[in-house]
């Protein structure tokens, strides 16, 4: 799958290709997309599926992080102890918010922007909502271990 990292393509490509897909975005039978969010999950499953990597698979799963961070387009709105683009810093961001809080806010934004006071909070401020970009899980664990031990690049 192609995807774009321009801001506004982005959104609106994975916007239509929700609507394309009658199962939802983020991947297939767990229905990320609808009524009971992301926030509800993680919840539920706290202590099980959603425990934080621990430290050698944060080292391991650093590396395909990255490759996704590029891939899946998150670099085109989100700089790592950068500039301030049209989107929160990610510097640090694994040392202020819980790891199923990150978790579901890479996999489910649109639900987290909606349920969730703090991503709400940051729609606010940014007024740009992240868009769905199909990452599943485990893509989303790496993107964690990726986010704890990345260095700021300026
Ligand atoms: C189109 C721009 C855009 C893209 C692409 C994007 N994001 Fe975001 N992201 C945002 C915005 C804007 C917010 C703030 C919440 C909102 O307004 O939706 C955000 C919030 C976040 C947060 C919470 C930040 C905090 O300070 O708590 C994380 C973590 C995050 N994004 C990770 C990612 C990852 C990982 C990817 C790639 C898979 C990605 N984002 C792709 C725009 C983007």
């Amino acid at each position: 799958m192609r995807m774009e990292v321009r801001r506004r393509p982005t959104t609106l490509a994975a916007l239509a290709l929700c609507g394309m897909l009658a199962s939802g975005c983020g991947g297939g039978e767990s229905g990320q997309e609808t009524e009971a969010g992301p926030a509800e999950d993680a919840a539920t499953e706290e202590g099980t599926r959603l425990v934080p990597p621990a430290p050698e698979e944060l080292a391991a799963a650093a590396d395909q992080g990255e490759q996704l961070f590029q891939t899946k387009g998150c670099v085109g709105c989100h700089a790592i102890g950068g500039p301030t683009m049209s989107a929160p810093d990610l510097q640090g961001v694994t040392e202020r918010r819980p790891f199923a809080w990150i978790t579901s806010m890479v996999t489910a934004p649109d639900s987290m922007t909606r349920d969730d006071p703090e991503a709400r909070a940051l729609l606010g401020q940014y007024l740009v909502q992240m868009p769905t970009l199909g990452i599943t899980e485990a893509e989303a664990r790496a993107l964690y271990a990726y986010l704890h031990g990345a260095v700021p690049s300026s």
